[in-house]
C-alpha cells in the first residue's frame, strides 16, 4: 500500500467527487429519517495543503484552488464551498476537507458515519480526526470487505462511497463486485463509485459489466479537463451512483458545464447518463 492521498487532495478529481458527496448528502437530508454513509476507503479526513506531500505536487492548484473563492458559483457547489471557506478563514487556502470531514460536517445528528481506512498510519490519523463526534466509527479493516461487514444497516437509507487507490490493475472489477455486493444487501442503497480516467477506451470492460451489474438504476458521471486519447495522465474522472436521489441528474446537468470550463487545463468536457435505466414496472 503505497498510495497516500495527500499527494491528490483537492485535484480536479477530489473536486468532482467531494461536491457530488455534498450533493449527495444535501439531497437525502430532505427526508427526516436517518440514514448511514459509508466510506470503504475513508483516507485521513483532513488534508494539510501546505503540508510535504501535497506541496510536492501541486496538484490542488488546478483543482480547489480554481473554484473555491469564486463570486459566480451555481448554488449547489455553496454546501462544499462553504466548508473549505470556513476551514480556512484567513483566506489563504491551506486545510481541504476529505470525505469523512465534509460528510461529517454537512450530516444530521440522527445520521451514521461508519468510515474504513486500512493503512495503519492513515487509520490512525483518520481517528484522531473524527475523535469526539460520537456519530463517527473508525474501522480499520479491508475496503472491499465493507459491503459484506456493514450491510445490510440498522437505517433504511444508506450512501456507500467506494473510492479505492487503483494502484492494482483488478480494482475496477473489484468495484463493481463491491456494488453487487451492496444491492445484494440492500437494494435501495446509494452507491457511489469513482474512477479514474486516463484514456476512455481503457474504461469499456468496466462499463460493461456495469450495465451488467444488479443496480436498479445506475447514473455515470464523467469530467474531463484535458484530451482523453492519451493515457499519460489523469485526464479527468468519473463517478457512477445507483440508485441516486430524485433532482441529482438535473442538478448536475447544470453545474457540469461550468465546472467543465473551470477546471479546463486543455480541451476539456464532461458527460452525464444513465448506465442502467430505471425498468418500467410490470
Ligand atoms: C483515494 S484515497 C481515499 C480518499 C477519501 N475517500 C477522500 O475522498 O477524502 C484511497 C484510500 O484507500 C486506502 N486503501 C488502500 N487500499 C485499501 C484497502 N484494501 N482497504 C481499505 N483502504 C485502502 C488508502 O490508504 C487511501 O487512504
Amino acid at each position: 500500500m503505497n498510495y497516500r492521498h495527500a499527494f491528490h487532495a483537492g485535484n480536479h478529481a477530489d473536486v468532482l467527487k467531494h461536491l457530488i458527496l455534498c450533493r449527495l448528502i444535501a439531497l437525502l437530508s430532505r427526508k427526516e429519517a436517518p440514514f448511514a454513509y459509508l466510506d470503504s476507503h475513508a483516507g485521513v479526513g483532513l488534508y494539510d495543503l501546505a503540508g510535504d506531500q501535497a506541496s510536492r505536487t501541486g496538484e490542488w492548484l488546478e483543482g480547489i484552488a480554481r473554484l473555491w473563492q469564486a463570486e459566480d458559483v451555481p448554488d449547489q457547489l455553496l454546501d462544499y464551498l462553504e466548508v473549505v471557506r470556513a476551514m480556512n478563514p484567513d483566506g489563504v487556502l491551506r486545510h481541504y476537507p476529505g470525505s469523512p470531514e465534509l460528510v461529517r460536517l454537512l450530516s444530521r445528528e440522527q445520521d451514521r458515519l461508519q468510515l474504513n481506512e486500512k493503512h495503519p498510519e492513515d487509520g490512525r490519523l483518520l481517528k484522531e480526526n473524527m475523535a469526539g463526534d460520537r456519530r463517527v466509527a473508525v474501522h480499520l479493516g479491508e475496503g472491499w470487505h465493507v459491503p459484506r461487514a456493514l450491510l445490510p444497516t440498522r437505517e433504511k437509507r444508506v450512501l456507500l462511497l467506494i473510492d479505492p487507490p487503483f494502484e492494482k490493475a483488478d480494482e475496477l472489477e473489484r468495484c463493481v463486485q463491491s456494488l453487487n455486493e451492496a444491492i445484494g444487501r440492500m437494494r435501495q442503497a446509494v452507491v457511489a463509485i469513482w474512477y479514474p480516467i486516463k484514456a476512455l477506451d481503457q474504461l469499456k470492460r468496466f462499463y460493461r459489466d456495469l450495465e451488467k451489474s444488479a443496480a436498479p438504476k445506475l447514473l455515470r458521471v464523467e469530467l474531463y479537463v484535458q484530451s482523453t486519447d492519451e493515457a499519460q495522465r489523469l485526464n479527468g474522472s468519473g463517478l457512477v451512483i445507483s440508485n441516486p436521489p430524485w433532482g441529482l441528474e438535473e442538478e448536475l446537468r447544470q453545474l457540469l458545464p461550468w465546472l467543465a470550463e473551470r477546471l479546463a487545463q486543455g480541451q476539456g468536457g464532461w458527460r452525464l447518463d444513465w448506465l442502467i435505466e430505471e425498468k418500467a414496472p410490470g
